[in-house]
């Protein structure tokens, strides 16, 4: 099939270079001009495990292309996603959809047979109908048919999450359209992923449910861990516990600092602001945002009862600063608070992600980026573990740390304690 792909941002890349990959001839269009140049010489704008030897791989056998002609590319494809940014509006918490317009407009000047345009960005209920709404006023309704196809592909797990997907969720009432998008996906469905054909809206309101319950999950074992830290138990035996119930399932239970990313802060907001609109008070959601929000501040207050509340002058030691491992996506990171108040109360930060120096920090004063994980700690009196890459599981902290009593703070239990204290180490995790 003929596919389009307008945005080659996370979700547009991806699913671009994954749709090629099952042997359909897949078009990425963006306005950004040097960002389709460098695509073009295998230069990926993010970081994603796998992606580039999958975009050279069909980039090579002329499978996936790259444009910054949307017009033409959408005049030659059966299919086009539109995988544009919704971002939260300034000052508000609605989703900004001037993108998704913009390019809605677009594809209807060149719709000259009939096309399927589907909303792959996650986007309020009603949306769709609006896009409809625009197209119709300039192109017959028998020219194309308006889908939601929501993604739920996790950053640093996207093509596993495309290809071994748990379900395809297609919101459409045209059987015309339903019957294209079962067949574009049959190669995952045969691999057991579950279809699901339901209305536009539903689809749409299904993404944000989505994130908003694992946002919820997540929400809930942090508070539960604030409460284990004060009787002594272990939020991970609770994890296990609770999650080997099959009704609540053991997925998205691991405690750790506040969520961040680009999707669950976002789409948490966002919803909220459809509940107010269709007049339903979304307190729950509202309850888990409260609860996200303060938790970096929880953080924060236990790094100070950790050092006694001797902040000043004390080595404090970074490892990962995205929102979470095998990303370099910074949105939303509970280190874009932490490091600048800490660093701001007189500590001296040093601080290592395997994807490299991040520009926001370079500005701060005491903040220095270490080139590895031993730069980053010998002269530690703190180490925080921020994130879970593979490299920061197995550090000999003893023979590296040249200070004496020096602390390693875990905010991913990524260490046990039996071992750190075997090893003598003075070791705190979250809700242990
Ligand atoms: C999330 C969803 O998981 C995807 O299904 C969805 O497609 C995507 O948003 C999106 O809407 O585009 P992502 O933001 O990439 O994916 O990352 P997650 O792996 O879901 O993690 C989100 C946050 O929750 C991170 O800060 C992570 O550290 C935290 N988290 C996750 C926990 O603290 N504990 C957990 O057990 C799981």
């Amino acid at each position: 099939m003929k596919l389009c792909m307008i945005g080659t941002g996370y979700v547009g890349l991806v699913s671009g270079a994954c749709f090629a990959d099952l042997g359909n001839d897949v078009v990425c269009v963006d306005k950004d001009f040097n960002k389709i140049n460098r695509l073009k010489n295998g230069v990926i704008p993010i970081y994603e495990p796998g992606l580039e030897e999958l975009v050279k791989k069909n980039y090579n056998n002329k499978r996936l292309k790259f444009s910054t002609d949307l017009n033409k590319s959408v005049a030659k494809s059966n299919i086009i996603f539109i995988c544009v940014g919704t971002p939260t509006k300034k000052n508000s918490n609605f989703a900004d959809l001037s993108q998704i317009y913009k390019v809605t407009k677009e594809i209807r000047g060149s719709i000259n047979k009939f096309k399927i345009i589907i909303t792959k960005s996650t986007v309020p209920v009603t949306t769709g109908d609006q896009i409809e709404k625009i197209i119709s006023k300039k192109k017959p309704k028998k020219l194309f048919s308006v889908v939601s196809n929501p993604e739920f592909l996790r950053e640093g797990e996207a093509i596993r999450d495309f290809i071994y997907p748990d379900r395809i969720v297609i919101g459409t009432n045209n059987s015309r359209s339903n019957k294209i998008l079962k067949n574009l996906y049959s190669p995952l469905i045969s691999k057991g992923a579950k279809y699901i054909n339901t209305s536009r809206r539903a689809s749409e309101l299904i993404k944000y449910a989505s994130n908003s319950f694992l946002a919820t999950k997540i929400t809930f074992i942090n508070e539960i861990a604030n409460l284990c830290e004060k009787i002594g138990v272990d939020i991970e035996d609770i994890s296990i516990g609770i999650g080997l119930d099959k009704r609540i399932g053991g997925r998205f239970l691991r405690a750790g600092p506040a969520y961040g990313g680009s999707c669950f802060p976002k789409d948490t907001k966002a919803i909220v602001t459809t509940g107010d609109k269709f007049k339903t008070n979304l307190s729950l959601i509202k309850s888990v945002i409260k609860s996200n929000q303060k938790r970096t501040s929880l953080m924060l207050d236990k790094v100070n009862e950790i050092l006694k509340g001797r902040i000043k002058n004390k080595n404090i030691s970074f490892l990962g600063v995205t929102f979470k491992a095998n990303t370099d996506d910074m949105r939303d990171s509970s280190s874009l608070l932490m490091i600048p108040s800490l660093a701001k109360k007189g500590a001296k930060v040093n601080y290592y992600d395997p994807t490299g120096e991040k520009k926001i920090f370079k500005k701060i004063k005491n903040v220095t980026y270490c080139e590895n994980i031993n730069t980053a700690i010998r002269f530690s009196d703190l180490v925080i573990i921020h994130t879970e890459w593979n490299d920061f599981k197995s550090i000999n902290f003893n023979s590296v740390i040249k200070k004496k009593n020096f602390i390693v703070y875990d905010l991913r239990n990524i260490y046990s304690h039996s071992k750190m204290k075997k090893d003598k180490i003075n070791y705190f995790g979250v809700g242990r």
